[in-house]
This record gives structure tokens, C-alpha cells and sequence, in this order.
């Protein structure tokens, strides 16, 4: 599965320019991510070329990069050593079917336009009490242009917040894409971790 899949999104890196191309990072780091104090550590799931890893190094943010392909890490590396930004990325080529996460502390996960639920329920434990949780990606909705994405891979309607239950919600949307190749239904949430409750001696 790993070598299939590598394949494929090497092949759509190479062969698909508008892929290649720098795009402005998910909408909700704009809106909602902190700048970085200097020890700040996110992780980016399925960074692809890294619009959000290279905004969070921007922000003073350093970043775990995860991807299965060695084509979209190469332009992330090649834009990360022109903007210097070099030694605030750490670029991983993993599979995400077999990922173990390097930190249990992260102050943010950033998971956009991918979607893997036991990822996530995993990647939950990963962020520190109070860190942040952001995943936007692609619902399933009949306005879709694009109909062959496979309905695993889709959110359902109000999912996200339910995956989000024991967090607080500090954004939840649904709402049409814009700037990318198929006009498509997206939904994203920004969730805080609550800190643990410590019982009193
Ligand atoms: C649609 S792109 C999203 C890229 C980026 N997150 C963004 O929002 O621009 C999906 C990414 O998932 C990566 N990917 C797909 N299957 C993967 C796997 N099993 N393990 C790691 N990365 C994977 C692809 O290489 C690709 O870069």
C-alpha cells in the first residue's frame, strides 16, 4: 500500500504543475495560531509541499513535515532553504498507515486535506494540555464537482466536532473551498486541548 501510494502522489507532484505551485496556507492558522516563542513545535500531517509548514516557520514555529512523498518534501526543503527557514523543518518521509508520532507535546497538529480517522484519535494524545488541533479538509456533499474521492475519505456533516468532543471548539465551519482546482464542500475546526485536571492532594 505504502509503495502504491507514494507512487501515485509522486506522480501527481511531477505531472500536475498547479500542485507545485506556492498557495497561501489553511485559512485557519491566518486566523487563530499564535506566533511561535522561539520553542513552539507543530506537526504537519501529509505536509505535501508545505503551505502550512512554511507559514508556521514564518511565525516562528518549529515543524515536524510528514509526508509519503520524496517529490513534495524536495520543493518544501528547496522553498524552506531560500526562505532560510531550513532549521525550523524537520521534513519526515513516513507513511501515515504506520506513523508513530516522534513527540507526545506538540503545541499544534495541523492535518489539512487529508483525512484519516484513527489518525487523528491517535494523534490526539500527541498534543499537550492546551495545545491546538487543526484539521480541514473535504465533506461529502452533492454541490462536489469532484465526485470520485472515495467516502472514506470525506467527512460526513457535524463529524469534526464529535471527533472533537472532549475538546474545546474554538472554531467549527462548513463552507465552500475557494482557490483550489475543484470546487468542493470543506470543513474545519480549530480545537484546544483542556488541560488535565490534577486531583488535589
Ligand atoms: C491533498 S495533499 C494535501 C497536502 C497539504 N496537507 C495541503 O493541505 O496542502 C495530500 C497529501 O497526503 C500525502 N499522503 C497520502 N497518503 C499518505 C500516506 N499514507 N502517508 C503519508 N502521506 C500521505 C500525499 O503525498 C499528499 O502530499
Amino acid at each position: 500500500m505504502a509503495d502504491r501510494d507514494r507512487e501515485k502522489w509522486d506522480r501527481k507532484y511531477r505531472e500536475n504543475p498547479i500542485l507545485r505551485e506556492e498557495r497561501s496556507p489553511c485559512r485557519w492558522l491566518e486566523e487563530y495560531v499564535p506566533e511561535g516563542d522561539g520553542k513552539s513545535v507543530a506537526l504537519d500531517v501529509a505536509c505535501g509541499t508545505g503551505r502550512n509548514t512554511l507559514w508556521l516557520a514564518r511565525h516562528g514555529w518549529y515543524v515536524d513535515a510528514v509526508d509519503i512523498s520524496p517529490v513534495a518534501l524536495d520543493i518544501l526543503k528547496e522553498r524552506a532553504k531560500e526562505a532560510h527557514l531550513d532549521e525550523r523543518i524537520a521534513c519526515r518521509l513516513v507513511d501515515l498507515d504506520r506513523f508513530e508520532a516522534p513527540r507526545s507535546d506538540y503545541d499544534l497538529i495541523v492535518e489539512t486535506n487529508y483525512l484519516d480517522r484513527p489518525l487523528i484519535a491517535d494523534l490526539q494524545t500527541r498534543v499537550r494540555p492546551g495545545g491546538y488541533f487543526i484539521v480541514d479538509t473535504y465533506l461529502d456533499h452533492p454541490d462536489n464537482e469532484r465526485e470520485t474521492f472515495q467516502s472514506d475519505f470525506l467527512l460526513q456533516a457535524a463529524e469534526l466536532p464529535l471527533l472533537f468532543a472532549d475538546w474545546e471548539i474554538l472554531a467549527y465551519e462548513e463552507y465552500p473551498n475557494e482557490d483550489e482546482t475543484h470546487r468542493m464542500m470543506k470543513a474545519g475546526i480549530v480545537a484546544r486541548k483542556l488541560p488535565t485536571l490534577f486531583e488535589e492532594e
